[in-house]
């Protein structure tokens, strides 16, 4: 079928057609769209990191999110729920970034290791003001990693602590030699060293991190990058080796990538780095007046995927910046630090930034990586804000509770596209207008897992009309399409305790027609498919 005939149809469709028993369907004038999917070439390949996690001490992030305590009722595995950490598993989450956020800056390592009764109660001065008990530590974080399946990421405080204290944190992870700090780390409970696979070289120095100026970071980062060192043996082959991470734009002001950058470039052999950070949330109106999480409709809706959208104009400011001094792309650019911001939730500590997930929080997610992974060449990591009761969580609990939330469905979906390689592919994504708001109707990935299997991700961003889509598939004979799909019935329906699959992925198949694969995606939907 030409593209010009593909582009002609309009049909009408039920937005039942799909499966999607459980949810409410009305007739709506479908959309049409071609998609062509060039199964035959090859793009970069998408690094699992991209589907990272962000825990930080704030909140019940970390405590009753994750650490319940060896004594609790909850049941758990050396203190950590065991519910979360099969939930977790699932998704295979490929990394976990620790402990901040603004709180690394505050984090004093040592206050975290050794007997429980012993570790000092401190203060959380950011978040909440509260008594930070020190019981999850360095020991804990790295069980729950070992529980999980998934790579450290350790973000050290560069803000508030010395040089020394970072060098002797590091020592005390990853020495196998037997000094004074790896002793104390067997005596512990761990002779082996620990693998770090992902230092972060502070957070926000611009900001919460020490309001430090770009130079002045520049200067204080290469003394923390020579000298904290990595010592685990497994780590000293280039293939293996810890990956550093710099500060670098917060989405608003873009000198610190470029000082970091014009820094790298000029650097001598003592230092260097292999990421450079990007912070960027999504704020659906103001910092002040953020907008509710849910009990919102589609004119919040449509604000917070303009708001998202912007993601793609951050990566490419920063790709730029990055490629006048690395054109070889050896420095990765490293989201580790995004997420749907909202007002918190009535009656919440405000300084929990606890806020619920909706159907509209996992299309922001599912655009989201969309833009990583088809930045692969350049993007290297990202780490959604927060993984469990803060922000944009892909679990929320309370006290033995469990609920797995919107956004949780779409990084299950994507696990094929983890370490996938990227398939070019070219559509028009249309338009979907809200007021005077204008956006993509669609958006579509495609990549081939590591069996060589063709994967679509498929988003329908219009919450009114059914988009039909008819993909040409060159170079592969493609007989059908399964997988899932996830939508429901308003852009703000989220899964409570007491409704825990009011959003919940639903079988979905595209069927083949006059030498295309055609999709009814629903409105307001996400679906991913294998090809075969
Ligand atoms: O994720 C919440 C906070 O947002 C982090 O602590 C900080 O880095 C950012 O400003």
């Amino acid at each position: 079928m030409s593209v010009a005939r593909m582009r002609r149809i309009v049909g009408f469709v039920a937005a039942s057609a799909v499966g999607l028993q459980s949810v409410p369907t009305v007739a709506h004038r479908e959309a049409a769209f071609h998609l062509e999917v060039k199964a035959d070439q090859s793009g970069p390949k998408i690094s699992r990191d991209i589907f990272g996690q962000f825990a930080e001490h704030l909140g019940s992030g970390i405590y009753g999110g994750i650490w319940v305590g060896r004594n609790s009722p909850i049941p758990n595995v050396r203190g950590i729920r065991t519910d979360v950490v099969q939930a977790l598993r699932a998704i295979r989450v490929p990394n976990v970034r620790w402990p901040g956020g603004c709180f690394a800056d505050n984090y004093h390592w040592r206050n975290g290791i050794g007997p429980s009764a012993e570790r000092p109660g401190t203060l959380n001065p950011d978040w909440g003001g509260v008594i930070e008990p020190n019981s999850f530590g360095t020991a804990e974080y790295f069980d729950f990693l070992d529980q999980i399946g998934a790579d450290a990421f350790i973000s050290e405080n560069v803000g508030s602590g010395t040089v020394q204290e970072a060098a002797d944190w590091f020592e005390y992870m990853t020495s196998d030699k037997p000094t004074a700090l790896a002793k104390l780390r067997a005596a512990n409970g761990h002779p082996a060293p620990y693998k770090v696979k992902y230092l972060g070289l502070g957070n926000e120095s611009w900001g919460c991190g020490g309001a430090m100026s770009p130079d002045h970071y520049v200067e204080e980062m290469k003394k923390f990058d020579r000298f904290t060192r990595n010592y685990n043996p497994d780590q000293q082959a280039p293939a293996t080796a810890m990956k550093r991470i710099a500060v670098g734009w917060d989405s608003g002001d873009s000198d610190y990538s470029d000082a970091v950058m014009r820094a790298w470039k000029n650097k001598v052999w003592s230092w260097d780095i292999e990421g450079l950070s990007l912070h960027g949330y999504t704020i659906p109106n103001s910092w002040e007046r953020k907008g509710p999480s849910t009990g919102f409709g589609e004119d919040e809706y449509a604000k917070a995927i303009r708001a998202t959208l912007k993601m793609k104009d951050w990566i490419v400011r920063q790709s730029a910046i990055m490629d006048k001094y690395d054109p070889d792309k050896k420095v990765g650019l490293y989201v580790d630090e995004w997420g749907i911001w909202t007002d918190p939730n009535p009656g919440t500590n405000p300084g929990f930034l606890q806020q619920q997930n909706t159907l509209r929080d996992a299309v922001i997610a599912a655009l989201n990586l969309d833009i990583f992974m088809r930045n692969a060449d350049r993007v290297r990591g990202a780490n959604i804000a927060q993984m469990i009761n803060v922000l944009q969580a892909v679990i929320l609990t309370d006290g033995p509770k469990m609920v797995l939330t919107p956004t949780y469905q779409v990084y299950r979906m994507y696990v094929p596209f983890h370490d996938a390689t990227l398939v070019p592919i070219s559509f028009d994504p249309g338009n979907y207008a809200s007021g005077d708001i204008r956006l993509p109707a669609i958006d579509v990935l495609a990549a081939r897992d590591t069996s060589g299997r063709l994967w679509l991700a498929l988003i329908n961003v219009n919450p009114n009309r059914p988009a039909r889509i008819a993909a040409a598939i060159d170079g592969v004979t493609a007989r059908s399409a399964t997988g899932e799909v996830l939508t429901a019935a308003t852009v703000d329906a989220h899964n409570s305790f007491d409704r825990p699959d009011e959003v919940t992925p639903h079988p979905f198949t595209g069927h083949a027609s006059a030498g295309a694969l055609v999709f009814e995606l629903p409105p307001k939907s996400i679906a991913v498919v294998e090809v075969r």
